[in-house]
């Protein structure tokens, strides 16, 4: 998988790509790149936004400028890139991130990812350039970074040698093998502490009953959205 995010602060990913779990799905061959717009930016003086028409607090990255960066980036119109490879707007309206969401991306061979910065971008940058508008949370990040950063961390994750475990992925919160229901309660050493038990069933050595115990959890949880689950 190539994810490749927009940015005015690139160097942001550095420390994203020098995560363990990060720094091993880089190793099987996936790919992530951090793109700076400023680097193609048509403008004098690397100048990327403007101030909104009709007025109001902030600055808004202009669409010349993306335009031409991504062209620059990838050689094509980017009207057409979105027929090429996902290309993803973050933006806090978009479409809420969740698993099926995030399986869904898993499956693409390539991403880009467009982060806004200040006020966002502009309407036509999301309209025209994007595939899909993405929201990992109906508030406001003062930019699409962060944001970009969940999308990428969830989709790796998801891919092959990313984890250490190979079956950690599988029997996880939201997934199938759950059902799509939050993950069930885990308990490690000490058994007891301060008088608080682990439930004998995780020590009792019964895989069957363990699966029936955590099952049941796990659809307690989802009935109640329980926080922290
Ligand atoms: N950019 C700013 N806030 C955001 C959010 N909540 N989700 C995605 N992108 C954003």
């Amino acid at each position: 998988m190539q994810l490749d995010v927009v940015t005015l602060f690139p160097d942001w990913f550095d420390w994203f790509r020098a995560q363990r779990h990060v720094s091993n799905a880089l190793a099987q061959g996936h790919e992530l790149r951090a793109l700076n717009p400023r680097d193609h930016t048509p403008l004098s003086g690397g100048q990327v936004d403007d101030t909104p028409f009709g007025g109001g607090a902030g600055m808004v990255l202009r669409v010349d400028v993306m335009d031409a960066a991504l062209k620059g980036f990838y050689d094509v119109d980017p009207v057409q890139l979105r027929s090429e490879r996902r290309v993803l707007a973050l933006t806090p309206g978009g479409r809420m991130l969740d698993e099926k969401f995030v399986d869904e991306l898993a499956a693409e061979p390539a991403i880009t990812l467009l982060c806004g910065r200040y006020e966002g971008f502009d309407e036509r940058i999301v309209q025209h350039f994007a595939s899909d508008a993405v929201s990992i949370g109906r508030y406001v990040l003062s930019g699409g970074e962060l944001a970009a950063m969940v999308v990428c961390d969830a989709v790796l994750r998801k891919l092959p040698g990313a984890l250490g475990h190979a079956d950690s992925a599988v029997e996880e919160s939201f997934s199938k093998a759950l059902d799509g229901q939050p993950e069930y309660p885990h308990y490690t050493r000490p058994a007891e502490y301060r008088g608080w038990r682990v439930p004998d069933v995780l020590l009792s050595g019964h895989h069957e009953e363990i699966r029936t115990w955590r099952r049941l959890r796990s659809h307690e949880r989802g009935a109640e959205g329980t926080p922290g689950a």
